[in-house]
């Protein structure tokens, strides 16, 4: 019989009902530990969700005392860094929420626990897990367009501003850009193969959250709402980043790879306010070409598929775990998707072009 393996979720909250629904379709996991930093919220999370052998804690580095293969770390942004430095420095395999962190100097100790302790740090975008997003990276890379010289990605929501831990700076770090901006950069980054950022000069504002008629926290909304950005990258690549909670627009276009050969629109699946943030499935792919000198325009043909993308992340950890597999989603390859929104906070606050400085870990 194969191993059961052990695992601790650190912050229950909406996020980690999700996880823990995953690992309980398997039956190679059990739930050993929960712990929250608010007095009780961990015992009613393992009553709420059936944990029956799991135990809870407040303090998260107590859970780590236990017999740990790995843990899901689910808490608000600011938190990422510091439980899963301890977490990877206690001996335990991390899956981490995105955004990975709140700074790139927390995203770089993260990486660097991860190497000294010789344990795996895999970042949870899920959408990585919909076949047509790898369909999309399988193009970008196979060469048919060419150069790639230019993408354009992003999304907007006419309103969709979250409130609670999302809105404030001490607990998010950041608003648009690490709730779904992070998505969006790791769609276009990872087609891309994640190449190195150098510079970025950026924009960001916040005049729909802080105002009462659009958001009913507007006293407590302290981050961005907006931003929009250009990053530039080695090997003569440029991005055209931007992303809103909030607009008084429908949207803020598509998501653009301009080859020097063939160009691709793709569009994000789903409908609603809440939709086309890149945090789901691909919608469709079409490609911008010439036959023969004819612009042709080519629908990609999308693959339909059942694929749970939260189920998907959760297994991939679980097995990466097992079988001694690198992460799936690297903490070193997603520390530039940080660095690039490290870049826009410190580009919008110097309202100036700021280079990246990633060290070679
Ligand atoms: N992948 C996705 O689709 C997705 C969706 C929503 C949220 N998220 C991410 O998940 C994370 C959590 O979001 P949420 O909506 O579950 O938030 P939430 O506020 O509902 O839950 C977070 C929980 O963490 C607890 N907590 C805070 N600091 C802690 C600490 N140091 N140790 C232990 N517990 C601590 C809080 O008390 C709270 O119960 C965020 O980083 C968010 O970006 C991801």
């Amino acid at each position: 019989m194969s191993k059961t393996l052990k695992i601790g979720i650190i912050g229950s909250g909406g996020i980690a009902a999700a996880h823990v629904n995953a690992y309980k379709t398997r039956d190679d996991v059990e739930i050993v530990a929960v712990a929250d930093v608010v007095p009780g919220k961990a015992a009613e999370f393992i009553d709420r969700m059936g944990l029956t052998s799991a135990k809870p804690y407040e303090d998260h580095r107590k859970l780590l005392e236990e017999d740990l293969d790995g843990v899901s770390v689910c808490t608000p942004n600011v938190a990422h860094h510091q439980t899963s430095v301890d977490a990877l420095n206690a001996g335990k395999n991390v899956l981490v929420e995105k955004p990975m962190s709140v700074t790139l100097e927390q995203a770089i100790e993260m990486v660097e626990a991860s190497k000294r302790n010789n344990k795996m740090l895999t970042v949870g975008f899920q959408p990585r897990y919909d076949p047509n997003m790898v369909l999309l990276k399988n193009l970008v890379q196979s060469g048919e367009l060419g150069k790639v010289y230019y993408v354009q990605t992003g999304g907007g929501r006419r309103r969709g501003m979250p409130g609670g831990t999302f809105i404030r700076k001490d607990l998010a770090g950041a608003g648009a850009l690490a709730d779904i901006g992070c998505y969006s950069l790791d769609m276009a980054l990872n087609a891309l193969g994640y190449p190195k950022p150098l510079t970025v000069s950026a924009y960001s504002s916040n005049h729909f959250g802080t105002n009462p008629l659009y958001h009913p926290q507007a006293d407590q909304f302290d981050v961005e709402d907006f931003g929009v950005a250009m990053v530039r990258f080695e090997n003569d690549v440029v991005l055209n980043f931007k992303i809103s909670w909030a607009m008084h627009m429908d949207s803020l276009g598509p998501t653009l790879f301009l080859g020097t050969d063939a160009g691709l629109k793709v569009l994000p699946a789903g409908q609603g306010p809440w939709s086309g943030v890149w945090d789901g499935r691909v919608g469709s792919i079409t490609m911008f070409h010439d036959i023969q000198g004819h612009h042709t325009e080519s629908p990609i043909p999308l693959q339909e598929h059942r694929v749970n993308l939260f189920h998907e992340k959760v297994y991939a950890f679980i097995d990466a775990i097992k079988e001694g597999k690198p992460a799936p989603i690297p903490g070193e390859q997603i520390l530039r998707n940080q660095a690039i929104i490290d870049g826009i906070l410190r580009s919008a606050a110097l309202r100036r072009e700021v280079d990246i400085e990633i060290p070679n870990i």
